[in-house]
């Protein structure tokens, strides 16, 4: 079986940078140093930090004063006075372009606009995005959502970066049905656009699609649901270790992607075993195959992650 890896997959910019600054900052600056939440959403990469000495906080009130890296999904700035005030030193690893929404955001909410945030409303991107207009803005998920909102007669609207164009175009059809006026920033990032065609284009032409990155990362999710779409069977895992043989069954081309948290030596440590695992599908040979107690394998209900 060949396994065909997508154009574009794994590490984006923003999560570069944000490990770049952290070790940096594991190099010259004495412990204790603090992420505020996992810096990226792989528990693979959160651990490999772990090991450098950045240890993971939710509360840091709690916690003996330090360095505090912020991840890059970014936080409300009362959190980054707060954290100031107790006496942290910050090292502000928030993606630019999620700074780019929460600018926006605030400039929105500044200028007299109800700001509407199209995006998941427990993501930590989202929740410091509301932050930036002092609680101000109102989150929907989809359009069923926007169509139950009131009247407002200047919306501005900002997304996730991690949204799907198409989530945000119906959004917007919306909202301009039925607001007064209606100013659209397009917060989306290309490096997460560029991840989605690459794995929508790349599911189009293989018999089965593997998609790393960590459970809670939306972005990877994403695209394993765009992967879904196409029709053809997809497995979401976090490690190599997940891979089950059976999936690449009869299978000649088997696709592989990457959400941006996942790190090349993940993605090739699972190119290595869906390689092993074809090879061993091969050497097993049909009528070794053949077990009628086993359940046929639905990809839509394979479950690998919790969240899917
Ligand atoms: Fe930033 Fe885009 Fe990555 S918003 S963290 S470069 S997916």
């Amino acid at each position: 079986m060949e396994v065909r890896l997508a154009t574009k997959a794994g590490f984006c910019f923003g999560v570069h940078r944000a490990i770049d600054l952290a070790l940096k900052t594991v190099r010259e600056t004495a412990p204790p140093i603090y992420s505020l939440g996992p810096l990226i959403h792989n528990p693979q990469v959160v651990a490999y930090l772990a090991e450098q000495g950045i240890e993971v906080v939710e509360e840091i009130e709690r916690v003996p004063r330090g360095t505090l890296i912020i991840r890059s999904h970014g936080v409300e700035p009362k959190l980054l006075e707060k954290t100031r005030e107790l006496g942290f030193t910050v090292v502000d690893a928030t993606c630019p372009f999620v700074k780019r929404a929460q600018r926006l955001a605030c400039d929105l909410n500044d200028s007299g606009h109800q700001v509407i945030v199209v995006g998941d409303r427990k993501h930590p991107e989202v929740r410091g995005i509301v932050g930036w207009t002092n609680g101000q803005a109102v989150v929907v998920e989809d359009r069923v959502e926007a169509s139950a909102l009131p009247f407002y007669p200047r919306v501005g609207v900002v997304a996730q970066t991690t949204q799907p164009h198409a989530n945000l175009e119906a959004v917007v059809e919306e909202l301009k049905s039925r607001m007064g006026e209606v100013l659209v920033c397009d917060t989306i990032c290309n490096a997460v656009v560029e991840r989605q065609n690459a794995a929508l284009t790349l599911a189009r032409q293989v018999d089965v699609m593997v998609v790393v990155g960590g459970i809670d990362s939306a972005n990877t999710r994403k695209l394993t649901g765009l992967c879904r779409l196409s029709g053809t069977p997809t497995y979401h895992i976090e490690t190599g270790d997940q891979l089950q043989s059976e999936w690449f069954r009869g299978c000649t081309v088997a696709g592989l992607t990457a959400g941006a948290s996942t790190p090349d030596w993940i993605i090739e440590e699972v190119k290595r075993r869906m390689e092993e695992l074809s090879e061993k599908e091969e050497v097993v040979g049909p009528e070794e195959e053949v077990n009628p107690e086993q359940e046929v394998a639905n990809p839509e209900e394979e479950v690998v992650s919790p969240e899917e």
